[in-house]
């Protein structure tokens, strides 16, 4: 894919309301780790709804690089026959983990405590991405890495014969990299630690309890304190993945934007570190409510049921950040939709995400006749009142969520709005506009 043409493609007002239900793929975050995890228990993991998209196919065949027999059997179906903590084996060739950063991250992490050899890479847009904030905590453990200059991809890991556990306090609010640490320390003896200052998304911390592992978590003034005790045996255990909120996001604010609408996004994911997008849309005015919330596989999922409405601006406060990160492009595109001024605040961290994610989403506005700023760390969106004018065209910059929010903000603008590059939305959401289309009763996403 990293090579494919550019496949341009454009969105403009469907002839009729969004309406209807529909699913979105597995969640991204889960299904890596599903894998991941699977691959160093003891058993066979049955994976359900697993997302089969480009990231998340890129760990399946790390983990079968490593050792792991992981195998698909039937759609969103998958089996790994796991190795065991400590059980991976050297890869044999190099790892190419295209454009995701998580399956990078978290992956370098277990490899930092098995005693292999591996060289890493990725697509022109993860090669960009930094790396040191991972190989610096992890290398506490024992784990030596060479990186490009910056701490850049491609890089080469000898990960620890003897693991140490890793006690490290995050400077940033990562998932990705809390969930490094804690993965290098399940090869290491006694406890790691890991401390977060803003609570970030727990799925690695559930599913490690979800496969035996003891982990706690104690909230403190330091922050939030989570330790694992090492060398646990892990035992394969069924993974059911929900949809991914960070999917739904787009058919929800689409039914939010287009006049008339209502949409039914079916279980979705809702665990509570991911749902920040719902709590901003809400103080914009949005009515959505949730049905038929229950734990599925340890995590709450519901129904979003989403209607038209008209939003207000708001300030969007920096500590919302880690619970919705992923979310800002389309919030954008609310708030571009929106009577008055929106200013979401502390987003240094979109400036590392698959495009510099700030930069990107300013442009995307700008592009379609919206005023936005970018003022430090923050981005201020001044609203349309519902009258975006669009006739833009977008460039994605390899970044999956950028062309999926230039195109939601095509169905609710003036004109058609069209992007430079779709084919990189298969990397999280395969079918995306044929979904879409299902709603939108047309091709309102079609070919530019
Ligand atoms: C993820 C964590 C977030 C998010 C990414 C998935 C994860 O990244 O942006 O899409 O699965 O842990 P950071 O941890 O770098 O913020």
């Amino acid at each position: 894919m990293t090579h494919a043409a550019p496949r341009p493609l454009r969105a403009e007002a469907p002839r009729s309301p969004l309406s209807g239900r529909l699913g979105v793929p597995g969640d991204k975050s889960i299904s890596h780790r599903a894998l991941m995890f699977g691959a160093v228990a003891v058993g066979t993991t049955e994976i359900t709804g697993l997302l089969e998209g480009e990231d998340v196919l890129r760990t399946a065949a790390a983990m079968r690089a490593l050792g792991a027999e992981v195998t698909q059997t039937g759609p969103g179906a998958w089996r790994v026959a796991g190795r065991g903590v400590g059980g991976l084996v050297e890869p044999a060739d190099v790892l190419d983990m295209g454009n995701s950063g998580t399956a990078a991250r978290l992956l370098l992490g277990l490899i930092s405590g098995h005693p292999i050899f591996a060289v890493m890479t990725g697509d022109a847009s993860l090669r960009r991405r930094p790396m040191k904030r991972v190989t610096d905590p992890l290398s506490a453990s024992g784990a030596q890495f060479w990186t490009r200059e910056g701490g850049r991809l491609p890089l080469a890991v000898r990960g620890a014969a003897d693991p140490l556990p890793i006690d490290y306090v995050l400077p940033v609010a990562s998932a990705q990299v809390k969930s490094a640490c804690l993965l290098a320390g399940l090869c290491a003896p006694g406890t790691t630690q890991v401390i977060e200052r803003e609570a970030t998304r727990d799925h690695t911390e559930n599913m490690l309890r979800h496969f035996g592992a003891t982990v706690t978590v104690q909230d403190t003034p330091q922050g939030r304190v989570i330790t694992l005790e090492g060398q646990p045996e892990l035992t394969a255990a069924p993974v059911l993945v929900p949809g991914d909120p960070s999917s739904a996001a787009f058919p929800v604010v689409a039914a939010l934007l287009v006049p008339g609408s209502r949409v039914v996004v079916e279980n979705v994911g809702l665990n509570p570190l991911r749902t920040g997008l719902l709590a901003t849309l809400r103080e914009m005015g949005a009515v959505l409510r949730v049905e038929n919330e229950r734990l599925a596989g340890g995590e709450p999922v519901g129904d979003i049921v989403a209607e038209y409405a008209g939003l207000q601006g708001v300030e969007v406060p920096p500590g919302r950040a880690p619970s919705m990160i992923d979310e800002y492009p389309v919030l954008a595109v609310a708030a571009a939709a929106a009577r008055g001024t929106t200013r979401m605040r502390g987003l240094a961290e979109l400036r590392v995400k698959e495009s510099d994610r700030l930069a990107a989403t300013a442009a995307l506005l700008a592009a379609n006749g919206v005023r936005a700023e970018i003022e430090g760390d923050d981005l201020v969106v001044y609203g349309t009142g519902g009258a975006i004018p669009g006739g833009g065209t977008v460039e994605t910059h390899m970044d999956h969520r950028i062309a999926m929010a230039a195109l939601v903000m095509g169905l609710a603008a003036q004109r058609p709005v069209a992007v430079d590059d779709a084919a990189f939305i298969e990397t999280s959401f395969p079918g995306f506009a044929a979904l879409m289309n299902g709603v939108a009763g047309g091709a309102a996403i079609g070919p530019a």
